[in-house]
């Protein structure tokens, strides 16, 4: 598919979400990535326009706080006063979606602080374009496992031994490994057909035993919070899944 047709999806997305499900008042937590952008300038949009006001946001990466600063949308950390009660809302991309709308986050490294804004809403909102709907998941879009440093080896055998092919995520135009916002590194992973046997895995499982291993902080799948997920199609229409 074209880059600019992916892109108009994205925005599509973004757009549908905010509209359907921003309201005054909110406290808003706001995703990272190439569609989350598109959410975040959406509610800039509207808070220009004066159609919104009174937004808390939390920002789950750098790129948020500064797409945040250049919308002058008010940020706060999730520590901080305004947003101890939690949020109302965070909308955010996904890598991949499967049909009981569990996800793999984490391609851009954010997912660490994007699980704690999703976990710590009343609502989760997902923006995606038809080209991350899957039957599937772990076994196509690498599962990012985010490890202190010091865990890196023993926590890639760890991995292995739960049948998995593990990565070490590598930076781009910088020597070595990506390192994440709070100093970690990334091990990107990818479960091996047992055998000529496909057994789906359980990424609702998966994404507690995943955790157990020591030196892991925290994983790609996201399980526990179930997402409205909106849908761009590349005919210009917007499916929504999930939505009581
Ligand atoms: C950031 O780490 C991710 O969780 C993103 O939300 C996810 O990778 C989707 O990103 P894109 O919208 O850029 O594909």
């Amino acid at each position: 598919m074209e880059q600019n047709t992916i892109n108009l999806m994205k925005v599509a997305a973004g757009k549908a979400a905010v509209d359907a499900m921003v309201k005054s008042g909110m406290k808003l937590g706001l995703g990272t990535g190439s569609t989350a952008v598109h959410a975040v300038r959406r509610v800039g949009e509207l808070l220009a326009q004066g159609v919104l006001r009174d937004i808390c946001a939390f920002a789950t990466s750098f790129q948020t706080e500064i797409e945040c600063e250049k919308l002058n949308i008010p940020f706060f950390t999730l520590n901080s006063r305004q947003l101890s009660e939690g949020l109302d809302l965070t909308i955010d991309g996904a890598d991949e979606v499967d049909p009981q709308n569990y996800l793999i986050k984490g391609g851009g490294g954010a997912h660490l602080i994007e699980k704690i804004a999703a976990y710590a809403s009343k609502e989760f909102a997902v923006i995606i374009d038809e080209s991350k709907v899957t039957e599937s998941l772990g076994y196509g879009f690498p599962v990012p496992v985010e490890v202190v440093p010091e865990a890196r080896v023993q926590a890639a055998k760890a991995l292995d031994k739960l049948g998995a092919d593990v990565t070490l995520r590598e930076a781009l135009r910088k020597a070595g490994p990506v390192v994440t916002e709070r100093g970690n590194l990334i091990l990107d992973i990818r479960f091996r057909p047992a055998g000529s046997q496909y057994k789906p895995i359980d990424p609702s499982l998966m994404e507690t035993e995943l955790n157990k291993i020591p030196g892991v902080v925290e994983n790609g799948f996201f399980t526990r919070m179930p997402p409205v997920v909106f849908i761009a199609r590349s005919d210009g229409t917007v499916e929504t899944r999930g939505r009581k």
